[in-house]
């Protein structure tokens, strides 16, 4: 989830590039960079963290008249926050950027390799420049060389590349992350969203998957696997603050939508025909392990207990969580034949720091489920897996929680195929469901708007119960407390079976009780607590892909054959329910009272 801007024109081509990365900074801050030919003459700059250091380092330097330049603001997923691992990277003659993950870099790079070329970082993303030097140098072509590497990529990429040997040109090509074209009289702006741009660009062209191209005499030459082909430019919206929000109304509205395609992002190059692997995780760190602790805060916690369900019941491997903050003052036994996993979004979260280092201090080994890399609980683990959900402006947690799901549920396979747990039958209907769950995420505009109008029911009452069984019931938890985050109503998540053990006794019309009714997973035994509440006059919103009559509210989800995709879309459900019953008491979404995003004390 990086940014990039790429520029064409006569104008003070640093400005623009620095004031356009600027734009893009929320996508990610752990290094920047500009690559530009001007007169001829290829240079570039860059700097780890923000992009102030890379501004600073450029303070001295101008280019004026004709140039083509190309910037990067990065958010790390192959190779830590480095500067030689920054973009842009340079080949002999040329400059990349690149946001996106290339699938098959290995296979690229080893075959580079064997071709004698040497490679400076440990990104995906070099494999690019040196593929397409090495076409060139082959056939002296340079279109036809960025045509040939185009095809030779695998996974996600909006890219540029300039190069000496085109010297007035930028190299574009876009399949699955996103970049645009903008226009203003002579110049031609690249992006990877629109706030970059406005206020420059008149006019503007949003690539399709597939498409590439590049510039003659200033015009865009753009050609798709068909060959050329002509496009039509938009007028671009003056309103920077709309486009920020990709025009959404809050961010977090915004990262409920995303939620979908970062989960491509989250699964990529993890999932093959044999399963799943991790790039990340050497294998003696499992060795001597029988057993699992998980510690989190908030809603990391929720995944956690998500993952529990997923690697008992898949992996056979006994796995406890606890709050970080309990555990740390506990005096916990602790066994070094335990993994000690963490999961946090921010990775500073102080109490869930402070366990990972009191378990490294009695000898555990650890790994860490993060967002962020380079974090301090990144930096603690011996191992992390990076959930790539991008930055989360919202403060109430959505793409984060579901990332931290899916790599839980991929980590467990990972486990249970190791451990020879699971067989090859149901490994490759994990793998099914797993390549489904993008779509299981994707918002449906019909069920935002019931969801819209059925929220003014939700505004008042004595509470609500958000009530679940096995996984779903981690789910009720994560969906209480979204409500709870924005919306400052009482909210409390329950696990179906235990309602009638006490709080069954709050039931009359004014408690709401949200039901998660998956039909994979004890659908018969959630049904009968539901009745309970009904029949006590409790108001119910069911949430199933079945219909039940006794619901007073009904939100009918999809018939999927496997819970996590019910999981995940149940999931979306929770958030926008929140979400439209926080806009209506018009309430702050993204910045609710009291919270912060990332807690650093105790
Ligand atoms: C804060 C945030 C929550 C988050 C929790 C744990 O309370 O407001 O949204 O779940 O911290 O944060 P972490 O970054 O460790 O996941």
């Amino acid at each position: 989830m990086c940014g990039i801007v790429g520029y064409y024109g006569n104008n003070e081509k640093k400005e623009i590039l620095i004031d356009g990365l600027r734009e893009l900074e929320y996508r990610g801050y752990d290094s920047a960079g500009i690559a530009l030919i001007n007169d001829n003459l290829l240079n570039h700059f860059k700097a780890i963290g923000k992009l102030d250091n890379l501004a600073y380092r450029m303070r001295d330097f101008n280019s004026s008249g004709f140039g083509v330049a190309i910037g990067h603001t990065r958010w790390a997923t192959h190779g830590k926050p480095t500067e030689l691992n920054a973009h842009p990277h340079l080949g002999d003659y040329s400059f990349v950027v690149h946001n996106g993950i290339i699938e098959n870099y290995k296979e690229l790079k080893e075959t580079l390799k064997s071709d004698g070329v040497e490679f400076l970082s440990q990104t995906d993303t070099e494999t690019i420049v040196h593929l397409f030097e090495n076409i060139n140098n082959q056939i002296d072509n340079p279109f036809e060389a960025f045509t040939q590497t185009i095809n030779r990529l695998e996974g996600a990429y909006a890219t540029l590349i300039i190069s000496e040997a085109m010297a007035d040109t930028i190299f574009f090509a876009k399949y699955g992350s996103p970049m645009l074209i903008g226009f203003n009289d002579g110049e031609i702006f690249f992006a990877s969203s629109d706030t970059p741009i406005i206020g420059k660009a008149n006019e503007v062209y949003y690539l399709e998957d597939g498409e590439y191209g590049y510039i003659v005499d200033g015009e865009i030459k753009l050609f798709d696997k068909n060959g050329a082909k002509e496009f039509k430019r938009e007028r671009l919206t003056p309103d920077k603050i709309l486009a920020q929000k990709d025009g959404y109304r809050f961010f977090m509205e915004k990262e409920i939508y995303e939620q979908s395609s970062i989960m491509s992002d989250t699964i990529m190059g993890r999932v093959n025909d044999n399963g799943v692997d991790f790039d990340e995780i050497d294998d003696s760190i499992l060795d001597g392990i029988d057993e699992i602790k998980i510690c989190a805060c908030g809603t990391s916690y929720h995944s956690a207990l998500t993952g529990a369900y997923l690697l008992e019941r898949s992996a056979k491997i006994r796995t406890s969580v606890e709050i970080a903050s309990e555990f740390r003052y506990k005096d916990p036994l602790l066994s070094n034949k335990t993994l000690f996993i963490t999961i946090s979004q921010s990775g500073e979260t102080a109490d869930t720091l402070e366990a990972l280092k009191m378990a490294k201090k009695a000898g555990l080994k650890s790994l860490s489920i993060c967002n962020v890399d380079n974090s301090s609980i990144v930096r603690e683990s011996d191992i992390t897996i990076l959930t790539r959900a991008g930055i989360e402006k919202g403060v109430a947690s959505t793409k984060a929680f579901a990332t931290q799901v899916m790599v839980l549920w991929l980590f467990s396979l990972y486990l249970a195929k190791k451990r020879d747990k699971i067989s090859p039958e149901q490994l490759s209907n994990e793998i099914k469901a797993i390549l489904h769950s993008p779509t299981s995420l994707k918002v449906d505009d019909n069920l935002h708007s019931k969801i819209h109008r059925l929220s003014k029911r939700y505004l008042h009452g004595h509470g609500f119960f958000f009530i679940g069984r096995d996984i779903f019931y981690p789910l009720a938890l994560e969906g209480a407390l979204k409500l709870k985050e924005i919306s400052y109503l009482h909210a409390e998540g329950y696990p179906a079976g235990e309602m009638k053990h006490g709080p069954i006794a709050l039931a009359d019309s004014e408690l709401f009780t949200i039901a998660l009714m998956p039909q994979t997973l004890w659908y018969d035994k959630i049904k009968s607590n539901v009745e309970e509440l009904s029949a006590r006059d409790s108001t119910i919103l069911a949430i199933s892909p079945l219909d039940f009559e006794l619901a007073d509210d009904f939100i009918k989800t999809k018939e999927y054959d496997h819970p996590m995709l019910e999981f995940f879309e149940m999931m979306v459900v929770t958030q926008i329910l929140a979400l439209e019953i926080s806009i209506r008491l018009g309430n702050d979404v993204d910045m609710p009272r009291n919270l912060a995003k990332s807690v650093t004390v105790e």
